[in-house]
């Protein structure tokens, strides 16, 4: 059972700052490797408590454990080895219609008088705005995914976030709800090689800027 985040969980040997610098997209992973159940928990439980716009929590995760279906999906991502040799693969997905499915309970811990102007107001940002819906999810599942390849990383596994496999086929594979969108994919798993060094990090002043971009 998935937890919130909030029972015991297991210690973690990274700072920040360590575990970002740490991170690399693995591709090769131990394939006999097999990940506790607590970790998994750990790792979710934690990640849900990243923040997501109105508290909606629009970010659905599955864990792809069936070594068949991990095989279906490897045909559909390229052939690349990380589908099946992770310990565990995430398809991080996002529910695009969340924001109106009873958002009252996004808000229950709330006086009445909130919860009812949350409800109100997320009525009001989504309602008939198709790309903001889509571009929400793509949001939450972003800020889930840096988490998750943290919290990871942080518990001595390596990840790899993906994006190259066949949205639709992987969609119909994993039997994707029609109000759903699958965003990406992290695979967690033991690194069974060293990797490549940094493809390389651009200039500061290429990517940061103060107020506006300029003249
Ligand atoms: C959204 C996204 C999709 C990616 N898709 C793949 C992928 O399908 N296969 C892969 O091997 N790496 C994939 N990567 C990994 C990137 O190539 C890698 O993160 C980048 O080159 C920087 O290297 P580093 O993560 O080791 O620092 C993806 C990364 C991101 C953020």
């Amino acid at each position: 059972m998935m937890t919130d985040g909030t029972k015991e969980n297991p210690v973690m040997t990274l700072d920040v700052a360590s575990a970002i610098l740490k991170r690399r997209a693995t591709k090769n992973f131990d394939a006999g490797h097999r990940m506790p159940a607590g970790d998994l928990d750990a790792i979710l439980g934690l990640a849900r408590r990243m923040p997501t716009a109105f508290n909606i929590q629009n970010w659905r995760f599955v864990a792809v454990s069936d070594p068949k279906l991990r095989q279906d999906i490897r045909k559909v991502a390229w052939d690349q080895p990380q589908v099946t040799d992770a310990s565990v693969l995430l398809v991080l997905c996002a529910d695009i219609k969340a924001w109106e499915k009873y958002p009252a309970r996004y808000w229950e811990n709330a006086d009445s008088s909130v919860r009812d102007f949350m409800v109100g107001a997320i009525d009001q940002y989504y309602r008939g705005r198709e790309d903001v819906q889509r571009d929400e999810g793509m949001r939450s599942c972003g800020m889930a995914a840096g988490a998750i390849m943290l919290l990871a990383e942080s518990m001595g596994y390596a990840t790899c976030p993906m994006d190259g496999f066949d949205f639709a086929a992987v969609g119909k594979l994993i039997k994707l709800p029609a109000d759903h969108e699958i965003v990406m994919f992290v695979a967690v798993g033991k690194p069974a090689s060293e990797p490549y060094p940094t493809g390389g990090i651009l200039p500061a002043d290429e990517i940061i800027f103060e107020n506006t971009f300029g003249a």
